[in-house]
């Protein structure tokens, strides 16, 4: 193997993260080998090549896909810029496994590190991107706060998050909270609009409303998350409703 397609797994785990619990990415671990033909039938790779292309990696640039999971969303990323320098962060060690499996068939670079959302494995201002698709949600409160201040310390000035995840920036009288301006003109692109099929939600009217994981996302939940680490731009730059709910595609930039 040269260093073109080099697939690592890394621990960046203190000693007491060890015996850390966390939300496995369906629930319950020994789900995990369905996880990615669940999520192929669920249309969860447009959502994706979405975000990877929100994210506009430059060649290399380096990138941190935080809640990776099997890397379907690393793997996105390397199809838009193979030259981007990706590096996966999760708590289960078996969806890192599964992600190096899916690395080294593609034959594309790919560090992978198990660790969580509220301490991420690199120096100050040394990330030119973050991303993230799908696990925030899994994240507790306070693991939460934690990941936008190390979001915000993490980046380079100019450096940009973006995520997507169940969520909406919905609010009772219509606008979104904590930012201006950051939707009007993109709200229901939808690009995407109709992919995985959509059911007539309303937006925050679903499961995702009762879910506690999920609830924490809707109403702009995970624009003030940014907006509150210090990204005075965070805003909604997209969503969709999807079968299981309405998602968000949210993003800001390191000042
Ligand atoms: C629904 S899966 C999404 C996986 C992947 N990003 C995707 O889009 O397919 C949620 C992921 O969040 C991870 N996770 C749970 N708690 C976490 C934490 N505290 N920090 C980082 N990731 C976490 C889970 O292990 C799981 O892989």
């Amino acid at each position: 193997m040269n260093d073109r397609t080099t697939v690592r797994i890394l621990d960046h785990r203190t000693a007491e993260e060890r015996d850390r619990e966390f939300l496995p990415g369906m629930g319950r671990p020994w789900l995990l080998p369905f996880y990615d033909v669940f999520s192929r039938l669920a249309g969860v790779r447009a959502l994706h090549d979405r975000a990877a292309a929100l994210a506009d990696v430059a060649p290399g640039e380096s990138v941190l896909d935080v809640g990776c999971g099997t890397a379907s969303l690393s793997l996105a990323v390397l199809r838009a810029q193979p030259d981007a320098r990706v590096t996966g962060l999760d708590p289960d060690p078996a969806a890192l496994r599964t992600a190096a499996r899916k690395a080294a068939r593609r034959r594309v670079p790919l560090t992978l590190v198990q660790g969580f959302a509220d301490r991420l494995p690199t120096g100050d201002g040394s990330l030119d991107r973050i991303v993230s698709s799908l696990a925030l949600h899994h994240v507790p409160d306070d693991g939460r706060v934690a990941f936008g201040r190390e979001a915000f310390r993490a980046l380079r000035p100019g450096g940009t998050v973006t995520i997507v995840d169940f969520g909406s920036s919905d609010v009772a009288d219509g606008s979104a909270p904590g930012h201006e301006g950051g939707h009007g003109g993109v709200r229901g692109h939808g690009r995407l609009r109709g992919h995985g099929g959509p059911r007539g939600h309303g937006r925050g009217r679903s499961s995702v409303a009762t879910n506690a994981h999920t609830a924490r996302n809707l109403e702009g939940g995970l624009v003030r998350l940014l907006a509150d680490a210090g990204f005075a731009d965070a805003r909604e730059v997209d969503h969709l409703e999807h079968r299981f709910g309405p998602i968000t595609f949210v993003q800001a930039t390191r000042p």
